[in-house]
């Protein structure tokens, strides 16, 4: 069995992924192995074993006895899993800050199946409770919160633009990933039918360009190191969009926000993912949207 700990609110999409047959205790979906990827899934718990339990001071011993770190995962039971919670060591939800590296200690997570049954998995994906990444944010520099998503993408990767590196960053108004881009020195090529924010098209390693992304010719561009999209369209259209950059192939690096308007483009996702090299994924700071990514 492996665990799948949906994204909050995303619990149909994990259940659609995962198919049948699984078992559901909330955001929690335990299915056959191996290990499969599952976009809507925040975490996932690798190992994870059934521990009958005879006391909250039996079940924190039995979690110790496994290993040190344990985020609690409560679907039931509520006050007797905080209360066994209670009894393991401090794990800290101080927010980081951002392109640090990723928490070296393992993190298990846990949860009570019954009074008498808990479930425990050593092995988790995410080296964060539950997959939930917090930055100490940044109040000052950029002019909308989207500039989180990018900050997540980077650090969890481990990969980013390095100064000099020239990308494109479609739908960029009103300049989060924009800011982001530039305050890591690359040269940015902004794209959007609207304005940047005056200070991050001020920047002097920015250019906007207010048009369509859709427009954009890749020829014309020419090579470039990054192409971003954060436009707001139908994944079918983004899914096109893509498709014309990959077959110009100038492109070393690709990150897109597949946004769903109503109900989730299933069929669009899976396309998408299909694409060789691909990773789909729901960042704790999406809401209903994927990120797409395909690094060199
Ligand atoms: C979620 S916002 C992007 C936020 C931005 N990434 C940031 O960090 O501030 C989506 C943007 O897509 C833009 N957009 C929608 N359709 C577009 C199109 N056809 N071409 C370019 N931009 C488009 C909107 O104007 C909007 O600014």
């Amino acid at each position: 069995m492996i665990g799948y700990l949906a994204a909050e609110g995303f619990e149909e999409e994990l259940a659609r992924e995962l198919g049948a047959p699984h078992e559901r205790h909330g955001r929690l979906f335990l299915a056959p192995g191996p290990e499969r990827s599952a976009a809507w899934a925040a975490n996932v718990w690798r190992t994870p074993v059934r521990l009958e339990v005879r006391s909250i001071a039996d079940a924190a011993a039995q979690l110790r006895a496994l290993q040190r770190n344990w985020a609690l995962y409560s679907a039931r039971d509520h006050r007797r899993a905080a209360l066994i919670d209670a009894r393991l060591p401090h794990v800290s939800a101080k927010p980081i800050a951002p392109f640090s590296p990723l928490p070296a200690a393992p993190l298990g997570s846990f949860t009570l199946l019954d009074r008498d049954t808990v479930l425990a998995s050593a092995d988790c994906a995410s080296p964060f409770p539950h997959g939930e990444v917090r930055f100490v944010e940044d109040h000052e520099g950029p002019p909308s919160r989207a500039y989180l998503k990018l900050w997540e993408l980077f650090t969890l990767s481990g990969r980013w633009p390095a100064p000099g590196e020239r990308v494109v960053d479609l739908g960029a108004a009103p300049g989060g990933w924009t800011w982001v881009l530039a305050s890591l020195g690359c040269r940015v090529l902004s794209v959007d039918k609207a304005p940047l924010d005056p200070r991050v098209a001020a920047l002097p390693n920015v250019e906007h360009r207010t048009q369509s992304a859709f427009a954009l010719d890749p020829a014309e561009v020419g090579p470039i190191d990054w192409l971003f999209s954060d436009v707001i369209c139908y994944p079918k259209r983004l899914l096109g969009l893509v498709e014309r950059w990959l077959a110009a192939g100038n492109v070393r690096n690709f990150a897109c926000t597949i946004k769903f308007q109503g109900e989730t483009d299933h069929e669009t996702a899976t396309r998408f993912a299909a694409i060789e090299g691909a990773r789909l994924r729901h960042l704790s700071h999406n809401r209903h949207e994927l990120t797409w990514t395909r690094l060199a």
